[in-house]
């Protein structure tokens, strides 16, 4: 037999940037980010040294949701631009030798979708009804939810409809908002329709998807309420098996085309057997890895979370994805300079500022970054962390667009915090990220010291800190073995060596001495005569690595 090398797929080390769009730059000055002001921005992206994007929904939606509802899985919003606009962007992304992924919402539509106009509008009875799940209500007027089941967003996932002639009617299901009708994945529509809109992004030429919320499409068909005791790995409504044909589906439409396709899961599920199933080989690729976004900041957590998460199998590195920040969750520079710096993922969003050291977080957030990119598998970074931009907590309510923060009983700002446009240049808001005047939330005044052109003329910005990383990653790192080897230097540091590469990240409080022997090309905080300080890491080489030009902790090169 001869010896065939094939070489690995583009995502298994690319680093991917999340876009989200309304927050990301504004091209034609209505306040909000769209399709021309990512294009203008292309070059930075590609300055900094991303591999490839991945763009939050541009569909057609009333964004009651962020988009995350939508109307027309095939059409983009005209707030975002148009449908030539966006093929015009993949063309010019792939010009520029970069990939984009596209996120895909296979649970829930939104309310003005015309199915769900045409189900309210037909009445009882219609059989389009049947592509959403309306059940009577509980109770001798049906007044009652038909289950116990909670919406993602706090309160019941069900809502009861009021029929054309007023009289009350059903309820739909909705496990996240009620602007969000859960879609009847037994109807053969819902499964055509989807595919229809796979092959409509990958023929326009999506590298792949970003699939929201994957395990809940499916349900227990009886609707069955929540059994007393039922452990968070059995809910009805969520992780049920036949979800995984849909995956299966997925995965044979995209490897029908040409070429070499990426799919990611949204798949938040407790335990790791459970995650495993969605990257099964005729599967998902790859699923995001929300446990280590989640986790504190120390050294046996993640040390954990990191063993955890690379596959027995020497040959396959990670299937899940590394990441420290999305837009739902707090950024991560605030939440490593808290007591508690976990993400909580129950969906409880903190109501106002808790205390905060942000010198201690954009330390932190500093190594965490060197740590992340050091791990093998494929990483996403959430746009504006390359900026060390904090979690907005002091948003006017009276601003606030996301509905997890307009909730009976939940907290004032939702997720807006980390949603807050990117500060681009000049000294006051919108600081270049519109012509306008006014971006659609408020940027703290504060962030004139953040602009990216400002980090852009500072050597230990972390803007520079990021492009060094990426620079030196891309460069060095495919040719490192895809497994790491701990090394112990003590509770308070992680160290791990991938060949002769070595990353160390110090938790404790005192400086520690790098190895000896080793030739240091990247840190991220400035070293005390080769000690690491607290809370930072650093990337070496064992002496005698053919070494790379090395590079200084401000990302300037040394011979
Ligand atoms: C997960 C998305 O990331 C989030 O923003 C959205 O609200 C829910 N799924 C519902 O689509």
């Amino acid at each position: 037999m001869p010896f065939r090398y094939s070489a690995p797929p583009w995502w298994r080390q690319a680093v991917f940037y999340q876009i989200y769009l309304r927050s990301f730059a504004d091209g034609n000055g209505d306040g909000v980010g769209d399709l021309a002001g990512l294009r203008a921005r292309l070059p930075y992206l590609k300055g900094l040294g991303v591999d490839a994007l991945w763009v939050t929904p541009w569909y057609t939606s009333p964004m009651a949701d962020g988009g995350y509802d939508i109307c027309d899985h095939r059409a983009i919003d005209p707030l975002f631009g148009t449908t030539e606009e966006a093929e015009s962007l993949l063309a010019e992304v792939h010009d520029a030798d970069l990939r984009v992924i596209l996120d895909l919402v296979p649970n829930h539509c939104s309310k003005q979708h015309p199915w769900f106009r045409q189900a309210v509008s037909e009445g009882p009875g219609s059989p389009s009804r049947d592509r959403f799940w309306f059940r009577p209500g509980k109770g001798p007027d049906g007044s009652r939810p038909p289950n116990d089941w909670p919406s993602q967003f706090g309160g019941p996932a069900w809502t009861r409809l009021t029929e054309a002639d007023g009289t009350p009617g059903p309820w739909y299901l909705h496990l996240f908002s009620h602007h969000q009708p859960d879609l009847n994945w037994n109807h053969p529509d819902i499964r055509a329709d989807f595919a229809h809109t796979v092959r409509f992004w990958l023929e326009r030429g999506a590298d792949g998807f970003r699939v929201d919320a994957a395990p809940f499409p499916v349900k227990n068909p009886s609707l069955p309420d929540i059994a007393p005791h039922a452990s968070p790995t059995q809910l009805p409504y969520r992780d049920q098996h036949q979800v995984h044909e849909i995956y299966r589906a997925l995965r044979a439409l995209t490897d029908s085309y040409p070429g070499s396709h990426f799919l990611i899961g949204e798949v938040n599920l407790p335990t790791t057997a459970q995650r495993a199933r969605y990257v099964r080989t005729d599967e998902l690729h790859c699923t995001f890895n929300f446990p280590y976004l989640a986790s504190s900041w120390e050294a046996h957590k993640l040390r954990q979370i990191i063993t955890d998460s690379l596959p027995a199998d020497k040959d396959t590195p990670a299937q899940a994805a590394w990441v420290l920040s999305n837009h739902d969750t707090v950024r991560h520079l605030t939440r490593y300079g808290r007591d508690d710096s976990s993400f909580h993922m129950d969906g409880t969003f903190v109501d106002g500022p808790l205390d905060t050291n942000y010198r201690t977080g954009f330390a932190r957030a500093r190594a965490a970054i060197l740590l992340t990119l050091a791990l093998p598998g494929p990483a996403f970074l959430f746009q504006g962390e390359e900026l060390g931009l904090p979690e907005v907590e002091d948003l006017p309510r009276a601003a606030v667009h996301d509905l997890a923060g307009k909730q009976p009983n939940t907290p004032a700002q939702g997720r807006d915090g980390c949603r807050v446009p990117l500060p681009w240049s000049e000294d006051t808001p919108p600081f270049g990220f519109t012509t306008n005047g006014t971006a659609w939330l408020p940027q703290p005044s504060s962030w004139h010291g953040l602009t990216a052109q400002r980090q852009e003329a500072d050597p230990a910005s972390m803007l520079r800190l990021y492009r060094a990383a990426l620079a030196w990653r891309s460069c060095h790192m495919p040719s490192l073995p895809t497994t790491l080897r701990w090394l112990d230097l003590g509770t308070n540091v992680l160290a791990f060596a991938r060949g002769a590469f070595l990353c160390l990240v110090n938790f404790g409080a005192h400086p520690i001495p790098l190895p000896h022997e080793t030739q240091v090309h990247l840190t991220s905080s400035p070293l005390e005569e080769r000690r690491l300080p607290q809370d930072a890491s650093a990337w070496l080489t064992r002496s005698g690595y053919p070494a790379p030009p090395s590079l200084s902790h401000d990302g300037t090169k040394s011979s």
